[in-house]
């Protein structure tokens, strides 16, 4: 494929040899919480210096991590390619945007941003956030909370992706178990609009038979060699 239309799909998997846990691991992130104890809105209300100390601790950890050959990667095609090129990430961290992409989607938001359920701004965010921390905008204490998007809550941007997706040629999942919708149904839009799909995973995810093509290994190999490969193209 020489240009055309690519939307990218990245998850916990891209991040992992950057040394971030993924979620659905033996000892991912989710073994040793609740997902209802930290990551709804309701666990927020019930037990925010709970909440707000996980992430911390995941914002503290994000920064000490650089991005790895993966995200690099993904950063020089987004260079070199003259199609519509679209990277969708359901990471919070924010590597990508270190190892240079552009044009990039949190759906899932960012650690690295605060929302005032004050006064709704939303706002850069660097260090701990913590229960005490006065809004930037509004001055008012204690109703700062990750810029992150709960079980129960709308994944960012939805439309601009769907359209992406709709208009794609190539659509490409990399490091995601495929267990959480909307994003778990991206290959299926992409597919029954005609795109291609492949699939970059550690292993098979839940939806690998909508792939029409799959790598199986590890991310910082794979998405090298698979970049390499489409760079070549461009320039046979
Ligand atoms: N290279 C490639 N893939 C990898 C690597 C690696 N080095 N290490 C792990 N993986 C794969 C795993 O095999 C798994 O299929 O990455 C996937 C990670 O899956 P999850 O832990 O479920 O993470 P993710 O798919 O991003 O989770 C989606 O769930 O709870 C949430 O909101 C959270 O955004 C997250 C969403």
């Amino acid at each position: 494929m020489r240009n055309g239309n690519i939307v990218i799909l990245t998850g916990a998997g891209i991040s992992a040899e950057s040394g971030l846990q993924t979620f659905r691991a033996a000892d991912g992130l989710w073994e040793g919480h609740k997902v209802e104890d930290v990551a709804t809105p309701q666990a927020f209300e019930r037990d925010p210096a709970l909440v707000h100390a996980f992430y911390d601790a995941r914002r503290e950890r994000a920064a000490a991590v650089e991005p790895n050959a993966a995200h690099r990667a993904l950063a020089d095609l987004e260079a070199a390619w003259s199609g519509e090129f679209l990277l969708v990430t359901q990471n919070v961290d924010a590597l990508h945007e270190r190892a240079g992409s552009r044009t990039l989607i949190h759906m899932h938001g960012e650690l690295n941003r605060g929302w005032c359920l004050a006064c709704g701004e939303r706002f850069a965010w660097e260090g701990a956030m913590g229960e005490q921390v006065p809004c930037p905008s509004c001055t008012d204490v204690g109703q700062v909370r990750p810029d992150i998007v709960w079980f129960g809550e709308m994944p960012y941007e939805m439309e601009r992706i769907e359209t992406a997706l709709r208009g794609c040629d190539l659509f490409v999942s990399i490091g995601t178990s495929g267990a959480v919708y909307p994003a778990a149904g991206f290959v299926q839009t992409a597919k029954y609009c005609g795109a291609r799909t492949l699939e970059i995973n550690l292993d098979p995810s839940m939806g690998s038979i909508f792939f029409d093509e799959h790598r199986h290994g590890p991310a910082t190999v794979e998405v090298p060699q698979w970049v390499k490969e489409m760079l070549s193209s461009l320039r046979a």
